[in-house]
């Protein structure tokens, strides 16, 4: 079985963004948690992460030829990005959005998900957490 990770925008700034929010840990501890679960659960991990929205939607065409699904944290392209979600309806494979923070709990703006509504699965709120439990999830999903 064989993953995309996908980190969208901002979130190589995770460590000393909005700790009080986002956490302390830095995009390369949640890499390392992820690559750790994947080999726990026999998963072959990639990752990308662009603030680029043409930048994702290429990743999400060229990656889908070699993986079995996609977990994504879109950041905020969560709640703009019409493209992002054609792009994953258009490669047909199963995608589960996950974000460190509870978006229901903040702003109204943070509310809509243009996602959610065809993701396979939605994790929030848990931290990095949110990875982890989306990556089983996924895998669950993917192996059933
Ligand atoms: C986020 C939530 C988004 O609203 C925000 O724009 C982000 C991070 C999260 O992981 O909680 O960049 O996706």
């Amino acid at each position: 079985m064989r993953v995309a990770v996908i980190h969208g925008q901002n979130l190589r700034l995770l460590g000393r963004r909005e700790p009080e929010v986002y956490g302390t840990d830095t995009l390369l501890d949640v890499d390392t948690l992820l690559a750790d679960l994947g080999a726990e659960l026999g998963i072959e991990l990639e990752t990308f992460q662009s603030n680029h929205e043409g930048e994702i939607l290429d990743f999400v065409d060229e990656a889908s030829g070699r993986v079995d699904g996609f977990l994504i944290n879109p950041g905020a392209l969560t709640h703009t990005s019409i493209g992002l979600r054609d792009a994953l309806l258009g490669v047909d494979r199963p995608f589960v959005e996950v974000h460190l923070s509870n978006t229901q709990a903040r702003e109204r703006f943070r509310r809509r998900s243009f996602l959610s509504g065809v993701a396979t699965g939605v994790v929030y709120g848990f931290g990095v957490e949110s990875y982890l439990l989306g990556l089983r999830g996924l895998a669950a999903h993917i192996g059933g």
